[in-house]
């Protein structure tokens, strides 16, 4: 997908915090936006105001459950007949806690929204992007896809399987014109984050993007021929750490590891 082309996208939680930046940074470069999210009210709204920015942009919006298997349906019906060629799977959800408090419904639901929801439309939607001359899905992972950190086991472990889904997909795709991606935001300023974990940056004093920032790193991934993105210095250092020398993480994290329990066990 060259810098020239316009997209026909397709955008999963485009109600929150990273996913509204993102419509936006995506609209100009678009020629159809569909958003995805469980409020209506809250799409129509978006739609609203991108519409108003954005006259010429056709703009849809079809609200609905990703877990839920009729829905997926109708989103690639409508990916059919809009011929899209742009899926970003951005939608996600966490729950920072430790392993021991973490009840089975919250363990499953991480799972089946961070992972199994991207890999089902990515499949739902794949025979439509191959029709394509060229297209891209993109997957919304993490820095913690590269990095286990205490609190959020679950949520690692959504991020890096949603990383090996995504890298042996793009190799299985290589002789086609559909490209997958993966693109990695460290902590960003959105309701996700709210309370605990926001306290803990802060007692740990780490950085929190702008979600505008992360939608323009998206639209940087699209045009770039990397496979991945991982927004933010120290955090690629740790990323690369983690791969080459664990133990040095390994120390670095035990030593956070009285402020981080003193967060989850006030959340
Ligand atoms: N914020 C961060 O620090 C951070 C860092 C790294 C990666 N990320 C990743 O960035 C992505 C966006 O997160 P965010 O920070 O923008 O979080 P957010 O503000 O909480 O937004 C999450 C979005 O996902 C949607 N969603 C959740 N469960 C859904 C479901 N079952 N069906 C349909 N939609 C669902 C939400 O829709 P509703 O409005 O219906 O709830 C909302 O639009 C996520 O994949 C997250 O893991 C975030």
């Amino acid at each position: 997908m060259s810098s020239s082309m316009s997209f026909r996208a397709v955008l999963t939680g485009a109600t929150g915090g990273i996913g509204r930046a993102m419509a936006f940074a995506l609209a100009p470069r678009s020629e159809s936006l569909l958003l995805l999210g469980r409020n209506a009210q809250a799409l129509n709204e978006l739609r609203a105001s991108l519409q108003n920015r954005f006259p010429t942009l056709t703009i849809n919006c079809l609200a609905g459950d990703l877990l839920d298997a009729d829905y997926l349906k109708e989103i690639s019906n409508y990916a059919r007949q809009n011929e899209v060629n742009l899926l970003v799977n951005n939608a996600g959800v966490n729950q920072f806690d430790a392993v021991k408090n973490l009840n089975s419904e919250a363990q499953a639901r991480i799972i089946e929204t961070n992972l199994l929801a991207p890999m089902q439309l990515t499949q739902a939607l794949l025979p439509t992007l191959l029709k394509q001359v060229s297209a891209q899905i993109i997957q919304v992972g993490s820095i913690f896809g590269y990095i286990g950190y205490p609190g959020n086991a679950a949520y690692c472990a959504s991020k890096f399987g949603l990383r090996g889904y995504a890298q042996a997909l793009a190799r299985e795709l290589v002789n086609t014109p559909v490209k997958v991606k993966y693109l990695a935001p460290r902590a960003t300023a959105t309701a996700i984050n709210e309370g605990a974990v926001d306290s803990l940056n802060k007692a740990l004093g780490v950085t929190s993007d702008s979600p505008a920032f992360v939608a323009t790193q998206l639209v940087h991934l699209i045009d770039s021929d990397r496979f991945d993105l991982k927004l933010g210095f120290p955090e690629r250092l740790f990323v690369l750490l983690n791969q080459l020398f664990p133990r040095i993480n390994d120390k670095a994290i035990q030593k956070q590891l009285p402020t981080i329990e003193k967060h989850w066990s006030a959340s």
